[in-house]
């Protein structure tokens, strides 16, 4: 399990008599997995004690004023503390920095796995389906400040189109999107309705994590499966690392505008991301 919580370079009396808000996502059950939103810290094991020194973010106090309170990834911007949930969210077959037991199959190492074609065009139309509906959610802009958020050129609606195509000429039969695309679809058009922070927990941890292992995924199974094809999912039209920069830049923009509550539900959002996007991924093996 992993845990999260502002940390500070005082003495842990420091602590003491301090309410702080805690977000410790839970690998078993995501529903019911987090602490209480606001517990006396010193029920707790001091969260600077858990942490690497290299991902402990740290204040420094010059004099005897309380120190603030800084949450892992803080200094650098909101993005860096969404990354350093996600990371925690990881196998440590996944990614170096994770820490969660592997449970599921698409949790295991990548070159472990057994991919089926079938099992993969189902994983490309369920994760259609999905950025069909991220993409039009942000082109509606229910929230305005959505709409910075568009056109972005990590969009992936339209490269998926073109490479179901391809199978489609290639003589396989498209299927119609299936239960856990059509179940994380409507779950993101409702959510963006009502509760903008959470939302944008699944947009970045979308967009960001195909980039990422989705990219290795991609290379991995089209060499098992797909003779090497590099499919149009995988490609980004300009510079990829300046791409997400902008939208690095502008997550960063907008959360400066958000409590630190809403920063923190944001980040307990982290794990319902794992799991609808891990129901999507077990697809390929399927
Ligand atoms: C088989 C499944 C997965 C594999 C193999 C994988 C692997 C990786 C790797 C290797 C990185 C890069 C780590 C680094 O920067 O050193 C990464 C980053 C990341 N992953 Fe995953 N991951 C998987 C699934 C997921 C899922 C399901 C999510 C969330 C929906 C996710 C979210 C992220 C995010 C947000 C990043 C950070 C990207 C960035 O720094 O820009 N990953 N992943």
């Amino acid at each position: 399990m992993s845990s999260f919580t502002p940390i500070s370079s005082q003495s842990s009396s420091l602590f003491n008599n301090t309410c702080h808000l805690s977000v410790t996502p839970s690998s078993t059950n995501f529903q019911s997995g987090f602490v209480p939103k606001r517990v006396p810290f010193r029920s707790q094991v001091p969260a600077f004690a858990k942490m690497p020194p290299r991902t402990a973010a740290v204040v420094t106090a010059t004099t005897a004023e309380t120190p603030k309170k800084r949450y892992p990834g803080e200094a650098k911007g909101f993005v860096e503390e969404m990354r350093f949930v996600a990371m925690k969210l990881h196998t440590r077959e996944q990614a170096k920095e994770g820490e969660k037991e592997v449970k599921q199959p698409e949790e295991q190492a990548v070159p472990k796995w057994e991919p089926t074609v079938d099992g993969y065009l189902r994983f490309l139309v369920d994760s259609k389906f999905v950025y069909d509906t991220l993409e039009e959610i942000v082109h509606k802009a229910a929230y305005p400040f959505y709409a910075e958020f568009q056109n972005t050129g990590l969009e992936r609606s339209e490269k998926l189109a073109k490479d179901l195509e391809w199978f489609r000429e290639q003589g396989h039969a498209i299927p119609e999107p299936s239960s856990p695309g059509a179940t994380y679809a409507q779950y993101l058009k409702d959510l963006s309705e009502k509760d903008p922070q959470a939302f944008i927990c699944h947009f970045y941890n979308i967009y960001f994590a195909h980039t990422a292992g989705g990219r290795m995924i991609g290379k991995k199974v089209s060499e098992k499966i797909l003779d090497g094809k590099d499919l149009d999912f995988y490609k980004w039209d300009g510079n990829l690392s300046q791409l997400l920069q902008n939208v690095r830049d502008k997550l960063n923009k907008v959360a400066e505008s958000w409590t630190r509550e809403e920063k923190n539900h944001c980040l307990e959002e982290t794990e319902k991301s794992f799991k609808y996007s891990g129901d999507i991924l077990r697809l390929i093996l399927s």
